[in-house]
């Protein structure tokens, strides 16, 4: 219950910094197919839960249900690891940036091949993905991402065989995970920025904050990394994660 507590304490700015970005929204939409209804576990606020369709949020932390729009999915309080549904109650089950938080994401990722009939959607990050300049910045941070989010290899070995997409972030991203302000980099700076990124929100080091400022306003920054500033979209290792089950070929 540990990222429970986390979000509990961290999750109150969470619905202004987090907005939905409307084309990754698009693509975890277009994974869901025809499934007629949805479980989406780890909700929080609600994003990219997908609209006209029978929709189920699943989450524990209170600080996250009550920023919850009166209009949106009824939510249950509750954890992955336990989803306190039947099998194949869903045609589809969905988990966006949640799986790293966790305690036993195994347990977690079974429960959701069990309560879908039709196809589990995953957005993750590639713990195996290249480094971008945030490592330079934020070395302990990445390493400690690194550790967290299953590999894609151990993601499979519960899915079995699953579609991996890219999903390249928008220089403009509007949900502000880690990587969201890649093109943006003073962003970092903005400790409301910080506060909605889980990786960064228990105060990242002053001097490394301090090294950043300070290679902004040098230009050292740009020299080193300015390359990235002609780009519109960049893959920084987030992927969609689809795999699709059925009642009689399960995916596990
Ligand atoms: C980064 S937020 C993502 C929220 C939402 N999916 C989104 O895309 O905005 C991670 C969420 O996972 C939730 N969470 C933490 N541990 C969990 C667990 N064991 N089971 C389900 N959700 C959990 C947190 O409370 C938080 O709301």
């Amino acid at each position: 219950m540990e990222a429970t507590r986390k979000y509990d304490r961290i999750g109150a700015g969470y619905l202004l910094r987090r907005r939905p970005d409307p084309r990754i929204a698009a693509m975890i939409w277009d994974a869901l197919g025809d499934a007629e209804s949805t479980v989406n576990v780890g909700a929080g606020t609600g994003s990219y839960e997908p609209l006209g369709r029978s929709v189920v949020a699943v989450e524990p932390a209170i600080a996250m249900i009550r920023q919850r729009s009166p209009f949106a999915a009824p939510t249950v309080r509750a954890t992955a690891e336990a989803l306190p549904f039947p099998d194949a109650s869903f045609g589809a089950a969905m988990a966006v940036l949640t799986i790293h938080h966790w305690s036993d994401w195994r347990a977690g990722l079974r429960e959701l091949v069990r309560v879908s009939r039709r196809r589990v959607v995953l957005f993750t990050w590639d713990p195996r993905s290249e480094s971008s300049w945030l490592s330079d910045y934020f070395p302990s941070v990445i390493d400690a991402d690194r550790l967290r989010f299953p590999s894609l290899a151990a993601l499979q070995e519960i899915l079995g065989e699953t579609e991996v997409t890219p999903i390249r972030i928008p220089h403009d991203c509007t949900d502000g995970f880690m990587g969201a302000y890649w093109r943006r980099p003073s962003a970092y700076l903005d400790p409301g920025v910080r506060s909605a990124i889980s990786s960064l929100a228990d105060g990242e080091s002053s001097v490394a904050l301090a090294k950043l400022a300070d290679d902004l306003n040098t230009g050292a920054w740009e020299r080193r990394h300015g390359q990235v500033l002609k780009h519109k979209e960049i893959d920084l290792g987030y992927r969609l994660v689809v795999a699709a089950c059925s009642r009689t070929s399960r995916c596990t």
